[in-house]
């Protein structure tokens, strides 16, 4: 694995593939066991959850289900500043259980809103999975996610499924850039 560079800007390798693959596996038989016999339904948040959540989908050994939504931004009235509005949930999720699949949790703006939209359709259960989680950029102390792949520092992170600027999706490893002296 060697650096790779997007917009100038130069990322160094964070997280192999393998890693992911074995932490996705084990996150993945946490799911079966909590959820054996219940046809969970996973939620996963377009772009950026697609390379994860399709792996972890293949991990889970009962029967599952998975749907695809994106979310839409609009600039909010409220200083947290950008408003989503799910799109794309076109099946009801009432009495389903529900586990939201994101890449990343950072502020945990996104996610909040998300669930507070997803709990108003009455699932049985919401949990969350979330590759990646940013405990120190917590802004929403209510976000608690149930299933994380790895815990990181407060770093700009790209690849399988992480972009930047839409670039970068497709690495199969996770790079973290390289220059902090922002910090
Ligand atoms: P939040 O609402 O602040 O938790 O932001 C979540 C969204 O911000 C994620 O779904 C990503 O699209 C984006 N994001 C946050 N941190 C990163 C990062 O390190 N790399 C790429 N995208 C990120
Ligand atoms: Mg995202």
């Amino acid at each position: 694995m060697k650096q790779k560079c997007y917009k100038g800007l130069t990322f160094i390798p964070y997280i192999e593939s393998e890693r992911i693959r074995e932490r996705v596996a084990e996150l993945g038989g946490e799911i079966t066991s909590r959820f054996e016999g219940k046809n969970p339904l996973l939620i996963c948040v377009l772009n950026g959850a697609a390379p994860f959540a399709l792996d972890l989908f293949r991990a889970i050994d009962t029967d599952a289900e998975i749907a695809f939504v994106r979310l839409k931004s609009y600039e909010g009235m409220e200083s947290s500043g950008k408003v989503k509005e799910v799109l794309g949930l076109t099946d009801s999720i009432k009495g389903r259980d529900v586990i939201i699949v994101e890449d990343i949790i950072d502020t945990g703006r996104t996610m909040h809103k998300l669930m507070a939209d997803l709990s108003e359709m009455e699932p049985a259960s919401l949990s969350v999975a979330t590759l990646l989680f940013k405990p120190e950029a917590l802004k929403c102390p209510e976000v608690k996610p149930d299933y994380v792949g790895f815990e990181i520092p407060v770093k700009f992170i790209i690849g399988y499924g992480l972009d930047i600027d839409g670039l970068a999706r497709n690495l199969r490893d996770i790079y973290v850039l390289k220059d902090e002296s922002h910090q």
